[in-house]
């Protein structure tokens, strides 16, 4: 059995084989393999009696379900206008040069992305981001700037 049909079989064994396992067999996949393949979201779809179309569907709704490579820490960063009014902007600028990348890109070391997201629902302290499943907010320039350090030697 391969990685993808242990994982499945976990799932169906938790949830019963039906579409609600379906994003949990997608999180767990992108945990282990950082992102989900054509392969991947084809062999899923077969071991759920679904067409690829549909799980393709799901993967790409979700922003958190990755369908490309990505670095070894996934940054998002809140987009929404809460954030956006406390300074969002200016965070994703610090980052850029900081990391020396655009949005939606990867180091060349392949150990950060740095994405937007909505809402994380940290409206109250913003801006807020995400470093893989850990949440930052009230952040500064400053404050982001020890906190990629952080990871940097991590
Ligand atoms: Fe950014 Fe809600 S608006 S966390």
């Amino acid at each position: 059995m391969n990685e993808i049909e242990n994982i499945v079989k976990e799932m169906f064994k938790k949830y019963g084989k039906s579409r609600t396992a379906l994003i949990p067999v997608l999180q767990s996949i992108i945990r282990k393999k950082r992102f989900l393949s054509d392969e991947d979201i084809v062999e899923v779809a077969k071991l759920f009696d679904l067409s690829s179309a549909e799980v393709y569907g799901v993967a790409s709704f979700y922003s958190f379900l990755d369908i490309k490579p990505r670095g070894k820490y996934v940054i998002r960063i809140c987009k929404t206008i809460s954030c956006e009014m406390k300074g969002s902007k200016e965070i994703i600028e610090s980052i850029k040069k900081m990391l020396k990348i655009n949005l939606n890109e990867t180091t060349k070391d392949n150990k950060f992305s740095l994405l937007t997201t909505n809402c994380l629902g940290w409206c109250h302290k913003g801006p807020a981001m995400l470093i893989n499943e850990d949440v930052y907010y009230d952040l500064t320039p400053e404050k982001v700037a020890e906190i990629i350090e952080f990871y940097k030697n991590k």
